[in-house]
């Protein structure tokens, strides 16, 4: 049963991702976090969001930075949002050198992550407070986001669960340790492993995610929660999750896998095309119908 209220509603001039992020929480829907780290991906991302006028965040990892570029990933996504005058933010997503940090946020990433999940909880309080000063320092405005309980680290189709990921309800983080966090850090966003893990199996559905774990922490850490690890994750875990209080989604294996199965098939299709622009012309499309159907489950929306 999809809920009935508006999509979303926004104004383009005076939106941050702090009020989208709000906008979001009262109308209990999720926004949606894609990956890119290519014009393909990034096309598809634009164009289905822009369509559905739901607002969206654009994420680039380290490795993803290191290709795109920190700066030209701002510029891009500046540009983007004065084009289209939709709501389009730029998060620096899993962030595990300090230094990184402050490089996303004197280039003007709307968002940045500290990813200190596999260190020991003190150390990752200790970490990510500085991280939080970090950033803040270099700009004032950014969002910085916490993250506890190892979930894994890479976006990829795997045979078996990342070795020491949280899954079972004992192993993942507790209400009161999220609550810890987030008060002795003052992040303003917090991904808590609730059963999800970055990255999916070939051919069968993730674990399933502990809903009222979301709930209790959603209570607990009152600050607004991020799911990682979108992809293989089952439609009514999504439903639950985002009404037990998650915020924001990110999707990026999938959205690889299509990518790389569109890339293949249209290889096969213009063997001698040399013109990269032809050559993924159908693979922003492919990218596109996926980004679309995640962002009408996040927002509450019927399938198209
Ligand atoms: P998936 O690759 O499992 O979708 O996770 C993506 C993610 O959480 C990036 O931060």
């Amino acid at each position: 049963v999809f809920l009935h209220y508006a999509f979303f509603s926004y104004n383009n001039d005076m939106q941050t991702l702090r009020d989208v992020l709000r906008d979001a929480e009262k109308r209990k829907v999720a926004i949606g976090h894609f990956n890119f780290s290519d014009f393909a991906q990034l096309w598809g991302i634009v164009r289905a969001a822009v369509a559905l006028k739901a607002p969206v965040v654009l994420g680039v990892s380290e490795g993803e930075r290191g290709f795109v570029g920190a700066r030209t990933a701002v510029a891009i996504v500046q540009s983007l949002r004065k084009e289209f005058r939709h709501p389009i933010f730029l998060n620096a997503d899993h962030t595990y050198d300090l230094d990184k940090v402050r490089e996303a946020a004197e280039a003007g990433f709307d968002a940045v992550i500290f990813d200190g999940a596999k260190l020991p909880l003190d150390e990752n309080i200790a970490r990510t407070k500085e991280a939080v000063r970090i950033a803040k320092k270099a700009n004032r405005t950014i969002l910085v986001e916490g993250e506890i309980g190892y979930i894994g680290q890479s976006s990829k189709v795997f045979e078996a669960l990342p070795e020491g990921a949280a899954i079972n309800s004992d192993d993942l983080p507790t209400p009161e340790q999220a609550a810890e966090l987030v008060n002795k850090t003052k992040v303003d966003l917090l991904a808590p492993a609730v059963g999800n893990v970055h990255g999916m199996f070939k051919g069968a559905p993730n674990p399933n995610l502990d809903i009222e774990r979301v709930r209790a922490i959603r209570k607990a850490a009152r600050v607004p929660l991020v799911l990682h690890g979108g992809s293989g994750v089952r439609d009514e875990d999504f439903i639950g999750a985002i009404k037990a209080g998650i915020s924001l989604v990110h999707v990026s294996t999938e959205l690889r896998v299509v990518w790389r199965e569109g890339l293949d098939r249209e290889l096969e299709k213009q063997p001698d095309q040399i013109a990269p622009y032809k050559l993924f012309r159908e693979v922003v499309s492919d990218v596109s119908r996926q980004v679309d159907e995640h962002l009408r489950l996040f927002g509450g929306k019927a399938p198209a």
